[in-house]
């Protein structure tokens, strides 16, 4: 089981950690980057108060948003967050940290989910999104259809794609076909201290069709999945080769690579949503049985749409992922779901909100 893999003894649970709390005085704190305008934007229609932990060079840009922001802590080094200094001040003002998609990126996994201040989502997931293995069998226990993962020890008789650890925006991934090329470039990796063994990358069967990436929100206070959102990452320069003629990439020797630049938005045939919704559902159910209480608030499903219209997930976030950032005032779905401009970031204040004025703050902060 997942759970006891990953069984984390933080020490503390999320009750202990309010009880020093004014729970009439939360401020929404995030890391300065990914979706942080989105968040606290979201936090300041709800009414409350807002915290920015931002790196000094950061601190100018951010300066402009300052209708949007009630304080800012300032670390030199993103790791600083765990310091002793800064934890005392998050705590004196009532922080909950809304993880986005950098933000064990940037902390690092230690601080990221022994960090004592109450979070909102599951922490025990970060563990098992840092690592591409666990990631797939968690989607896999899901019954969610993933494509093949392949060992070396294997015939290997598609096309891959060859994944590292770590969210880096598909950096250092490669396409490959022939078990040689993929252990003369692993080994390549590790030389430049890339990786530390083949072990740590994925071999995964590459899937051929279009790119799509589904915005959940699961809210434990309705007990209900909502799709937010959708949208395409859009990345260099695997999305340009299309702009040449078929096959000359291959002439002028270039290796399609996967570095995300930004995101498209997308609307979905309304026939796709039935099962993109029950795949989310399932993603919910497993991580309750997994790592209970199971996944809080917004989470993704990224996936590949083939021209049979099969859905093939080959990666989740199970935090808030920047392609949200598309619908600050709201997307198609959020608007049937609300009726009013509902951004995630949005999303995420309102369950706050819901659960304090509920009694359930606690089954939404882990
Ligand atoms: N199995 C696959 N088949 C086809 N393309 C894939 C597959 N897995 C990943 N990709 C492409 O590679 C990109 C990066 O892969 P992903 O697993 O999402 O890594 P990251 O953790 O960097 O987001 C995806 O956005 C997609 O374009
Ligand atoms: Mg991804």
């Amino acid at each position: 089981m997942l759970r006891k893999r990953w069984a984390c003894d933080m020490g503390f649970n999320v009750g202990t950690l309010l009880k020093d709390y004014d729970v009439g005085k939360l401020s929404i704190a995030t890391l300065a980057s990914h979706s942080a305008l989105q968040i606290v934007h979201g936090a300041k229609l709800e009414g409350f108060k807002t915290t920015l932990i931002a790196k000094r060079d950061r601190l100018p840009f951010y300066r402009g948003f300052n209708h949007l922001v009630d304080e800012y802590v300032v670390v030199d080094e993103w790791s600083d967050i765990c310091s002793q200094d800064v934890v005392r001040k998050l705590k004196e003002l009532n922080s909950v940290i809304v993880p986005h998609g950098s933000y064990v990126e940037y902390v690092g996994i230690e601080c990221a989910e022994n960090i004592p201040i109450p979070i909102f989502g599951l922490r025990t997931l970060f563990k098992v999104e840092a690592n591409q293995k666990l990631k797939m069998e968690l989607l896999s226990k899901a019954g969610i259809p993933i494509p093949k993962t392949y060992s070396l020890d294997e015939a290997i008789d598609k096309l891959v794609i060859v994944k590292l650890a770590g969210a880096k925006g598909g950096k250092d991934y490669f396409i490959a076909k022939d078990k040689e090329v993929i252990t003369y470039k692993l080994s390549k990796l590790v030389e430049q201290g890339t990786i530390r063994n083949f072990n740590e990358a994925l071999i995964q069967e590459y899937v051929l069709g279009v790119t799509a990436y589904y915005h959940y929100f699961y809210s434990p206070t309705l007990n209900r999945l909502e799709i937010l959102g959708a949208d395409i990452r859009y990345e260099s320069d695997i999305d340009g080769l299309k702009r040449l003629p078929p096959n000359t990439y291959l002439e002028v020797g270039a290796e399609p690579t996967f570095t995300v630049v930004g995101n498209i938005p997308l609307v979905l045939r309304e026939s796709l949503l039935p099962k993109i919704l029950d795949y989310g559902e399932k993603f919910v159910k497993t991580t309750k049985e997994e790592l209970p209480p199971g996944v809080i608030g917004p989470f993704c499903l990224e996936s590949i749409i083939t021209k049979d219209a099969e859905i093939i997930v080959f990666e989740f976030s199970g935090r808030i992922v920047a392609g949200t950032n598309l619908y600050i005032n709201g997307s198609p779905y959020s608007y049937l779901y609300w009726n009013e401009p509902m951004s995630v970031g949005r999303r995420i204040a309102r369950e706050i909100k819901t659960a304090i004025d509920k009694g359930m703050l606690e089954k939404v902060l882990t």
